[in-house]
């Protein structure tokens, strides 16, 4: 396997910008001692509310608990359907196991990756307790006619926004368009902390009330437990380090636009010609472009081609969730039932995109997919 000549994703060159930041707000925790649920992730929780634009924000233990909190806030459980998303990554699914109810999937639509909204209805039945669409790679699904479905059929929306944490749909901040939202602070995102943390937002203060019993053990006054709740907490550690980029996250999330325009337009001869597919930014979206995916026929061998060149690259993701192992064991599921995630599940190709990528190494990315696919 060829060495890259540069990493498909690099924190420490982020690092290096705010590394003194960073130093001074955490080393401010280890003189408070104070780990969980102090001032400091109090404060972080009305920032990142006000900055998403809802009235509560809860942290939690992962993204992954941030979902199943949702769910299990908004009462659904076992006998339930959830619908979402074959093409996304498995927590999206895994997490309506884990909280008791059965994931439900509707193809997505190409242009997007996002659920397709027309393959919804019919998959709607009287056990349907939630839609949640997932926006993947930082642009938001298309919520509208989402949301005019919920309307009619009452059944809520919880957003899976992990992947677009500042993405807008008409000015309408993901996470806080349907009833729930959750999203992930892994380092990967486009806001993430050194470690494991997610959050949870909601206008809903009975909501936002059952979350907060929900991850601390059921517990409202000490060692009363009202409800079956466990411990899903983000420590002051990693609220810290997310404070801290937040202060950043506009000006990061620009440099990530500059870069998707600049693939965008480089490589746009190469879509004329039919030998590959962009991602695009669609009407009324502000895309935030935690990844920047492509389409290419004969996937494997083009990133075969481009590592011998030194190009890192990725996929994301290489299978839909109806194909893992642990919906196949289940039974229940046709993978061939989602033709379009398929398609794309077999032709995703994710080029580099994080703000500190360098334009010279952009241009080395062009440059190989020009020779490549000529
Ligand atoms: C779309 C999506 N949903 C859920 C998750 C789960 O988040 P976490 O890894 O923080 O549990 C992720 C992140 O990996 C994700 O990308």
């Amino acid at each position: 396997m060829a060495n890259p000549n540069f990493p498909f994703f690099d924190l420490t060159r982020q690092y290096q910008e705010i590394k003194g930041e960073v130093l001074e707000r955490v080393n401010q925790i280890f003189e408070k001692q104070t780990f969980i649920l102090g001032q400091e992730v109090t404060d972080f929780e009305q920032e990142i509310a006000s900055y998403i634009g809802v009235k509560f924000a809860l942290t939690c233990g992962s993204g992954t608990d941030a979902l199943v909190l949702a769910l299990k806030a908004m009462g659904v459980g076992a006998g339930d359907e959830v619908i979402t998303s074959p093409f996304s990554f498995f927590a999206s699914a895994s997490s309506i196991l884990l909280a008791g109810a059965k994931p439900v999937f509707a193809d997505i639509d190409l242009e997007s990756f996002n659920l397709d909204p027309s393959q919804i209805e019919s998959k709607i039945t009287s056990k349907t307790k939630a839609i949640m669409p997932v926006h993947l790679f930082g642009q938001t699904a298309e919520m509208e006619p989402l949301m005019a479905l919920s309307r009619k059929t009452g059944i809520p929306i919880v957003e899976d926004f992990a992947q677009s944490i500042g993405a807008k749909y008409h000015n309408l901040q993901s996470g806080g368009m349907g009833l729930m939202g959750a999203t992930s602070f892994y380092p990967t995102k486009n806001l993430g902390g050194a470690g494991e943390g997610g959050l949870v937002t909601t206008n809903d203060s009975q909501l936002a009330d059952k979350v907060k019993l929900l991850r601390a053990h059921g517990m409202k006054v000490r060692y009363t437990h009202d409800i079956l709740g466990w411990n899903s907490r983000m420590d002051a550690l990693q609220v810290a380090v997310c404070r801290v980029k937040l202060r950043h996250l506009d000006r990061l999330v620009s440099r990530r636009q500059a870069l998707a325009r600049q693939y965008q337009e480089a490589l746009g001869p190469l879509e004329k010609k039919n030998k590959i597919r962009l991602p695009k930014t669609l009407g009324g979206r502000f895309h935030v472009w935690n990844q920047f995916t492509v389409l290419v026929e004969n996937r494997d061998q083009v990133r075969a081609a481009l590592e011998q060149k030194g190009i890192p690259t990725d996929i994301f993701y290489p299978k839909t969730i109806p194909a893992q192992p642990v919906f196949k064991a289940m039974g229940g599921y046709n993978e061939n039932e989602f033709p379009i995630s398929q398609f794309a599940a077999s032709r995703a190709l994710a080029l580099p995109i994080f703000p500190e990528l360098r334009d010279q190494e952009q241009l080395s990315v062009i440059k190989a997919l020009e020779e490549i696919l000529a």
